[in-house]
């Protein structure tokens, strides 16, 4: 069978990698792949074309985007001051999947960081650092699916959402879900939960304060409770359908004999427990489950309703149960 392919998608060659840089100097935005979820990126010197990723992606002015630079020079075009705890995680972290919130530099147009007087940083891998080094820009680049909707780990998503865009298509992304934020003043702590894990942020930062446990409304109204990341405010990861996520395998499965029509996302070693047609299995190992997430809430495979299964909140688990627990229509203790 012959792979159809978007018309907008290309896939990634050294020359369509030059034309995805040339489009990024020109203004227009790109979509590229990250080693956690496709950006959606543009010039992020250039107010302008940062209002295009805005009005694409039907984003809320309020939520600021992170910038995508390809070494340390760039690093220092908006970034302020590096504080010595930064120092250490972007050696050990950078290239990679961590995000930093540093004092910016007032090159950074405030429309990219919703007016807040930080930016958020990171130095992605492989690709998308070699997108980046040859527009010679930092690059502004959300998750590039429209605001709401899951992240994109695909080029297929990508286009699904933004059909006129140019997408680079690098295959599916390695690790699935988002960087991890970690603001360091004036006190370090996770901002959200993401691909680079706690524990492993702690080794370097012991003094590190956790974040991403409860739903954002209710960690908001909590007085004292740590801060947020503007975008975690909002609806994420919508799927089409409603999700229900289980606390425990017990609730699931008295819940799946009531609903037969439904379609689960479990853990593989759980499949043999329901009829196959109602099943997506996402894998065993968090690692796994974290990879295949947002394709699933994106399947179009029937189902009354989407019902989860929690895993630990332990390691990359965090970052998963928080990705779920915000997708989440219910859950079921
Ligand atoms: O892995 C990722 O981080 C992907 C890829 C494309 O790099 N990007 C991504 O961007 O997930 P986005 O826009 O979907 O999420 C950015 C998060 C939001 O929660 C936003 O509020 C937060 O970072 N953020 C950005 N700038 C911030 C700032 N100055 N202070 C606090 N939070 C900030
Ligand atoms: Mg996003």
């Amino acid at each position: 069978m012959r792979v159809t392919r978007a018309k907008n998608v290309h896939p990634a060659s050294a020359r369509s990698l030059r034309a995805a840089a040339a489009r990024l100097r020109r203004g227009e935005l790109v979509a590229f792949p990250t080693e956690t979820v496709y950006g959606l990126g543009a010039n992020a010197l250039d107010e302008k074309a940062v209002a295009k990723i805005f009005a694409a992606k039907g984003r809320p002015p309020d939520n600021p985007i992170i910038v995508h630079v390809s070494d340390q020079k760039m690093l220092r075009k908006v970034a302020r001051r590096v504080p010595a705890r930064a120092k250490k995680l972007i050696a050990r972290f950078w290239p990679g999947p961590l995000t930093l919130i540093l004092s910016k530099k007032s090159l950074v147009p405030s429309l990219v960081t919703a007016g807040l007087d930080t930016v958020a940083v990171r130095m992605p891998q492989g690709l998308a650092r070699d997108l980046v080094r040859l527009a010679a820009v930092p690059i502004a680049a959300p998750s590039a699916n429209v605001s709401g909707r899951p992240s994109p780990t695909t080029a297929a998503h990508v286009a699904e959402d933004f059909p006129d865009v140019f997408v680079l298509d690098g295959g599916p992304t390695a690790h699935g879900l988002e960087s991890t934020v970690v603001a360091l003043e004036p006190h370090p702590v996770v901002l959200r939960q993401g691909a680079v894990t706690e524990e492993a942020l702690r080794t370097l930062i012991p003094e590190l304060r956790g974040g991403g446990g409860a739903r954002p409304a209710a960690r908001a109204a909590a007085p004292g409770s740590p801060a947020v990341s503007p975008g975690t405010k909002y609806t994420h990861y919508a799927p089409s359908r409603p999700l229900i996520l289980f606390l425990r395998k017990s609730s699931l499965l008295s819940y799946f004999r009531r609903h037969p029509g439904a379609l689960i996302f479990c853990p593989s070693r759980l499949s043999p427990l329901f009829p196959k047609q109602r099943i997506l299995p996402l894998g065993d190992s968090p690692e796994e489950i974290a990879r295949n997430l947002f394709a699933a809430l994106r399947t179009r495979r029937r189902g009354t309703e989407l019902l989860a299964l929690a895993i630990p909140r332990r390691g990359i688990g965090r970052a998963v149960m928080d990705r779920l627990t915000r997708a989440a229509t219910r859950i079921v203790p």
